[in-house]
C-alpha cells in the first residue's frame, strides 16, 4: 500500500510566532486523525528550527520548501541540504512551479538539488504541472511526461523509494479553480504509467502522488477518492490549522 499525505507548503506567509502557532494547532489536531495519512508542513527557511521545536513528539513531519543547488560555499542566500537536516526536516519540496516560473528552476537544476537532498536523507517532494497555455494547447500530457523523464529517470528505484510527486496544474494554483477529480485523475495515472515504463509497474504502484492547486475541505473528497490520488499538496488552505485537517480526515 502506498503511503498517503497531506502537505502544507505555507510559502512566504506568516511571521515566525505566527508560523509556530499554527504548527502547534496542526500538532495538536493530528492526534485526533486515525486515517493512517501522513502529514507535513512547510514553513519558511526562517522557521524551521522554532517549528521543529513546536512538533516535537508529534506525528507531523517537517519540510522545506527547496534548497541549493550546491553543498556549501559561497552562494549567498542559498540554503544547503545538511542545514536543512540539521534545522530538523525530514524532507524538501522541489521544483514548485512557482520557483520554476520566477526563479528560472530548470529540470537540469533539480536533478543536482533531488541528488543533494536524498543524499542528506532528506525525503523529496517534486512538483510537476502544466500552465494555462499549454493546458489550452493540449500539450498537458507531454509537459508533465517531459518534467517527470527530465528529472526522475536520472535516479535509481532505491530513489525513488524516496520520492513524492505532486501534479499542480499551474492554472489551478491560487486561483480557486481546482482541475476536476477526473482531470487530476487522469494526470495521476499517466504519471504511474510513465514510472512504470521506466522502473516497472512496482515501483510505478508504491510511488505517492499528490494532488495541488486550490485544493480545500469542499473538494478534497472526491479528489483523493480517485484511484491515483494520494493525497494533496495544500497553499492557501494550509495556513487554518482546521481547514488543513479537514483535508487529511478527507481521505
Ligand atoms: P493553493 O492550494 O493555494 O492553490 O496552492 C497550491 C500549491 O501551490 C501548493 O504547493
Amino acid at each position: 500500500m502506498r503511503k498517503k499525505i497531506v502537505a502544507g507548503n505555507w510559502k512566504m506567509n506568516t511571521t515566525v510566532s505566527e508560523g509556530v502557532a499554527l504548527a502547534k494547532a496542526v500538532a495538536e489536531k493530528a492526534e485526533g486523525l486515525n486515517n493512517g495519512v501522513g502529514l507535513i508542513v512547510a514553513p519558511p527557511f526562517t522557521h524551521l528550527v522554532s517549528v521543529a521545536e513546536a512538533l516535537k513528539g508529534s506525528k507531523v513531519g517537517l519540510s522545506a520548501q527547496n534548497c541549493a543547488d550546491h553543498e556549501k560555499g559561497a552562494y549567498t542566500g542559498e540554503v544547503a541540504v545538511n542545514m536543512l537536516v540539521d534545522a530538523g526536516c525530514a524532507w524538501t519540496i522541489l521544483g514548485h512551479s512557482e520557483r520554476r516560473q520566477y526563479y528560472g528552476e530548470t529540470d537540469e537544476k533539480l536533478v543536482v538539488k533531488v541528488r543533494l537532498a536524498l543524499d542528506a536523507g532528506l525525503g523529496v517532494i517534486l512538483c510537476v504541472g502544466e500552465n494555462l497555455d499549454e493546458r489550452e494547447a493540449g500539450r498537458h500530457f507531454d509537459v508533465v511526461k517531459a518534467q517527470v523523464e527530465n528529472v526522475l529517470f536520472n535516479f535509481s528505484a532505491e530513489d525513488m523509494k524516496k520520492i513524492v510527486i505532486a501534479y499542480e496544474p499551474v492554472w489551478a494554483i491560487g486561483t480557486g479553480k481546482t482541475a476536476t477529480a477526473a482531470q487530476a485523475e487522469e494526470i495521476h495515472a499517466f504519471i504511474r504509467e510513465t514510472l512504470a515504463a521506466k522502473f516497472g509497474k512496482e515501483l510505478a504502484e508504491e510511488t505517492t502522488i499528490l494532488y495541488g492547486g486550490s485544493c480545500k475541505p469542499s473538494n478534497a473528497k472526491e479528489l483523493f477518492a480517485e484511484k491515483d490520488i494520494d493525497g494533496g499538496l495544500i497553499g492557501g488552505a494550509s495556513l487554518k490549522a482546521d481547514d488543513f485537517i479537514a483535508i487529511a480526515e478527507a481521505f
